[in-house]
């Protein structure tokens, strides 16, 4: 129907035939002479229509914006005087001899040059509209480019691409399953995979040696900014390899893509232990663009005079850290009560400071509401932090866990709020995480999964089973978790110490893994993988600010789909079918 895309002319086809279909973006009368801003995936192109061509005017006439349109024309140079040099179409324009409506449109939800003035929730309601912007279809466009730069390169790595099931049993990763019930098996469930972990395993245990997969999982999880209910992993694994093979493969891959897609050569990987990662930086996944680190005081603060540090910093479980910020001494008091009210949401019970304003005139010099408790390591802790004049130095002090994850929030939010960023990708390996966390009830609980393999021996993971380290590597970049892996067990006698050390019975484990278990006696080749979450790459890679912004459709914070009005009730007749009696309907009956 066409033979080019608007937004593909250019002054190379001036004199030329073309005919375009697209959407009406904007219509303009001027004099007697109408113009329409002609709009399709790739661009927008002027269309000038004037009344010597009567029916094609009278088309252009009846026009509104987002009418569907075929237009034939000749290509001409603009007037001088309206080029726009800017836009790749801004030199020229189409004079229509032919204009014909191929469909109407009722007036849009919201302009699309206006879509910041609705909120995101008739953004998604609409989202067909939503996504005829050109920043949406940038993104889009750039998520494809780049599942075709990854399959390209895996392929080349002799990676296969195999699919595994989506209807299957529990893979845990720690959130909650999706559930579909079986029609044909009564009270029988299926869940939908978190991930392809146990399938990919399998698959190396049959000898396919180098496994990938673009793979949809579902968790139904706490949503945030960079977590739906189901989102796709590049996922791979790999047999006879160790934690230097996948993280060299990986490495390349993702280096390859910024540069073949962003034209953007990436710095070094640096590998940082998980303890030093929490040490420095409060986080796990450290963003390393900014150059803020927390500095442990608690051995200064063990004496002084008050509770609130020297209680945390006597305790086994406690942590007093500093965080200094150059230049900020200038932070108002108001800006310093929002930062307490930010660390608050952290758990964070307060957050103590000091002002350096002059230090060569000692306490005089400083200005806090602290210093009076510590004036005997005063000098020292401004010493071991390199604080000078002009600098602010925050104080948490608490349990670790909420120390690392306050100060840690503080110290990314700190780096945005003052930009203090020093270069535009950071990117990093995480590794030698522990094997176990222990979670509030006192049990232990995967880090990872239970299929990653520890790197001790299985005597010394049951003697100690809280020290014990992983075979387990995260690629974290700017901060955000991009992918994580690790070799997995290939033994049953280790996975079934690892089942022990989480509680998981044998009847449990044989009921929920069995097949795994028994695979693992049939020959398990050593392997391990890695899973990468491609939206949070494109989100980084487009500068999207949620994971919502590169998915076509996705789900609400509720983890609803407001367009299609899902999830949905059904009909009494499946439910039925199903098994499937509601507890709400249930008490309605009786
Ligand atoms: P993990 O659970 O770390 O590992 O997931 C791998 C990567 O997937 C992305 N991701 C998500 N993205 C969007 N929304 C979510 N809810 C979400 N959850 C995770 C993250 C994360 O780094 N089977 C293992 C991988 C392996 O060991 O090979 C796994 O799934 O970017
Ligand atoms: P207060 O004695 O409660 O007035 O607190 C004195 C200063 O210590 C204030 O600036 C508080 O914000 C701060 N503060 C209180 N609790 C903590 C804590 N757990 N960690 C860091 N600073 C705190």
């Amino acid at each position: 129907m066409r033979s080019h895309y608007c937004g593909q002319l250019n002054e190379t086809l001036v004199d030329q035939e073309v005919t375009l279909c697209g959407w009406v973006h904007r219509r303009r009368d001027h004099g007697g002479v109408i113009f329409l801003d002609m709009r399709d995936r790739e661009g927008v192109a002027q269309v000038v229509v004037d009344p010597d061509t009567p029916e094609a005017f009278a088309n252009a006439d009846k026009a509104r914006s987002e009418y569907v349109l075929r237009i034939k024309g000749r290509v001409r140079l603009r007037p001088e005087g309206t080029q726009n040099p800017d836009k790749s179409t801004g030199m020229i324009e189409v004079l229509a001899k032919n204009v014909e409506v191929l469909n109407t449109a009722a007036t849009p939800p919201f302009q699309l040059d206006e879509h910041g003035k609705v909120g995101e929730e008739v953004r998604l309601k609409y989202r067909y509209i939503d996504l005829r912007r050109p920043e949406m279809i940038e993104r889009l466009r750039l998520r494809s480019r780049i599942t075709h730069s990854v399959r390209a390169y895996l392929e080349g790595e002799g990676f296969l691409d195999i699919e595994t099931p989506i209807l299957t049993r529990a893979t845990p990763e720690g959130a909650r399953d999706y559930l579909v019930p079986s029609r044909t098996h009564a009270g029988h469930f299926f869940a939908l995979p978190q991930s392809p972990q146990l399938f990919k395993q399998l698959l190396m245990v049959s000898g396919f040696d180098r496994y990938y997969q673009i793979a949809k999982c579902f968790r139904d999880e706490d949503l945030r900014a960079d977590r739906q209910p189901e989102f796709t992993q590049i996922d791979l694994e790999a047999s006879f390899v160790d934690e230097d093979d996948i993280m060299a493969i990986t490495e390349k891959m993702v280096r390859q893509l910024f540069n073949e897609v962003l034209d953007v050569a990436l710095p070094e990987f640096p590998r940082m232990p998980f303890s030093e990662a929490m040490q420095r930086f409060g986080s796990d996944k450290p963003d390393l663009r900014i150059p803020l680190e927390l500095v442990d005081v608690d051995d200064l603060m063990k004496g002084v005079d008050f509770k609130v540090f020297s209680g945390p910093a006597n305790a086994d479980d406690g942590r007093v850290a500093a965080l200094k910020v150059s230049g900020g001494a200038k932070l108002s008091r108001k800006e310093i009560d929002d930062y307490t009210k930010f660390v608050g949401i952290y758990g964070a019970k307060g957050l103590a400071w000091i002002k350096v304003n002059d230090r060569s005139a000692g306490l005089e010099g400083l200005q806090s509401p602290i210093v009076k408790f510590m004036e005997s390591v005063i000098e020292e802790l401004l010493d071991r932090v390199g604080a000078q004049d002009g600098d602010i130095v925050f104080f948490g002090a608490d349990k670790t866990k909420v120390v690392n994850e306050a100060l840690g929030a503080l110290r990314v939010k700190l780096g945005e709020d003052l930009n203090l960023y020093t270069q535009a990708w950071a990117p990093l390996w995480v590794v030698d995480f522990p094997m176990f966390e222990r979670e509030d009830n006192g049990r232990l609980s995967a880090l990872h999964h239970p299929f990653t393999a520890p790197s001790c021996t299985p005597e010394e993971l049951k003697a100690d089973p809280a020290k014990a380290l992983s075979r387990a590597y995260d690629m974290v970049l700017n901060g955000t978790e991009l992918g994580g892996g690790s070799i997995r067990i290939h033994d049953q006698a280790m996975q079934r110490v690892v089942f022990e050390v989480l509680g998981i019975n044998e009847e449990e484990a044989n009921e929920k893994f069995g097949f795994l278990l028994d695979a693992l006696q049939f020959g398990a080749p050593p392997h391990g993988g890695l899973a990468f979450g491609l939206d949070r790459l494109v989100m980084l890679m487009t500068g999207g600010r949620t994971i919502r912004d590169v998915i076509a459709f996705p789900k609400t914070q509720s983890a609803a789909d407001l367009m299609t009005d899902a999830p949905g009730e059904v009909s009494a007749e499946q439910l039925k079918e199903l098994n499937i009696r509601l507890r709400q309907k249930a008490t309605e009956q009786q």
